[in-house]
């Protein structure tokens, strides 16, 4: 029962004292994030992981998340994740061979004029590919300033895994759709629209299979039905809905915007569900609902739930250390380049 699992974490928790730190996504579900030391998006959890000291770092989030605070942490440092099987589609759809095999096919088309970005959600191997290649990692909150970054740097961007947040972000920078090019990793195929000369942005054809579920046809039926209500989206959600929506902006953007609202102001977001029904809970005098009706819960960030965690904190008491996340020296090595790059 739930009560007999909340009293043994929290007393597995006081047990272990400052020996052990929590960090928690918005995306978790509220009986994980009760156990939080701190709550934030990937950009804050991984810059606050950096920055503690305890033996223990128990990470709720998805196992990229874990494994950027194992590279951010000390070799002495254990991070933990609660149930291995919280991985993320998105990250998994660049996976290092195939992401090799395609930089060398885009080196034989353009040379050496691109520069590789990766978002954050993307495998710690592919973090130190962009790392040993020059390049750097990017969060949606800081998007815009990495992409700038770049193509100051080379005149082509490579962006991986997640085609939306790329597309958007780029498009706000006033570069038109035509000169952006799609990367099929499977075909190792390049999708484009203009003259290859052209080709600014490389896209890989990666997205989130969560904010994929919010459509152009749930703004227009709000459009019509509640022309005064805010549509407030993700940018991992497609091109079209981010255009028609009123704001668009990563998770610390959305709750910014919802905290910084009028009382009785409407709003509509696209986002992932747990987030948007925590803002619903804490902020009941203003109405917001979900972009989609049917809601967007993502499955693997639900794979971490208060059995899991309770099992992590009460191994942890008895000196087992499980589901340790390790990633190797040289991988580490390269991937700190990326990731010091953005900080
Ligand atoms: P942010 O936390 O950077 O907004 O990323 C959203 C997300 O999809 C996390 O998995
Ligand atoms: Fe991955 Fe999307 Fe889930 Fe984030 S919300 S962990 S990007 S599948």
């Amino acid at each position: 029962p739930t009560e007999e699992l909340n009293k043994r974490a929290t007393h597995a928790r006081a047990v272990l004292g400052n020996r052990l730190f929590i960090l928690g996504h918005h995306y978790q579900k509220d009986e994980v994030i009760q156990y939080a030391d701190v709550t934030g998006d990937s950009l804050q959890l991984s810059q606050i992981a950096g920055q503690q000291t305890a033996d223990y770092i128990l990470f709720c989030g998805v196992h990229f998340m874990a494994e950027t605070a194992d590279i951010l942490t000390t070799p002495q440092q254990a991070v933990i994740l609660p149930d291995m099987r919280a991985g993320c589609s998105m990250a998994d759809m660049a996976n290092i061979d195939q992401t090799e095999r395609s930089w060398s096919e885009l080196q034989q088309l353009f040379g050496d004029t691109i520069v590789p970005l990766t978002y954050v959600n993307s495998t710690a191997a592919i973090k130190a590919f962009v790392g040993r290649n020059g390049g750097a990692t990017v969060t949606s909150s800081n998007a815009t300033e990495m992409v700038k970054w770049a193509l100051g740097k080379k005149q082509r961007m490579l962006f991986l895994p997640d085609q939306h947040l790329g597309r958007n972000t780029v498009a706000e920078l006033g570069i038109p759709l035509e000169n952006m090019a799609i990367w099929n990793p499977i075909k190792q195929q390049l999708e484009r629209q203009c003259e290859i000369d052209d080709v600014q942005v490389i896209l890989w054809k990666g997205h989130c299979s969560v904010h994929m579920n919010f459509l152009p046809k749930h703004v227009e039926t709000l459009r019509t039905k509640e022309p005064d209500r805010n549509i407030l989206v993700h940018p991992e959600c497609t091109y079209e809905v981010v255009s028609a929506a009123d704001y668009a902006g990563s998770t610390k953007y959305i709750i910014d915007m919802i905290e910084a609202s009028e009382p009785g102001s409407k709003w509509a977001i696209g986002t992932e569900m747990n987030l948007v029904n925590r803002l619903i809970a804490d902020f009941p005098d203003r109405d917001i609902v979900s972009l989609n009706p049917f809601m967007c819960p993502c499955l693997t960030m639900n794979r971490i739930d208060l059995p899991h965690l309770t099992w992590a904190l009460e191994e942890l008491v008895e000196g087992r250390v499980i589901n340790r996340i390790v990633v190797d020296a040289k991988t580490a090595n390269e991937a700190k380049l990326a990731l010091k790059q953005m900080m």
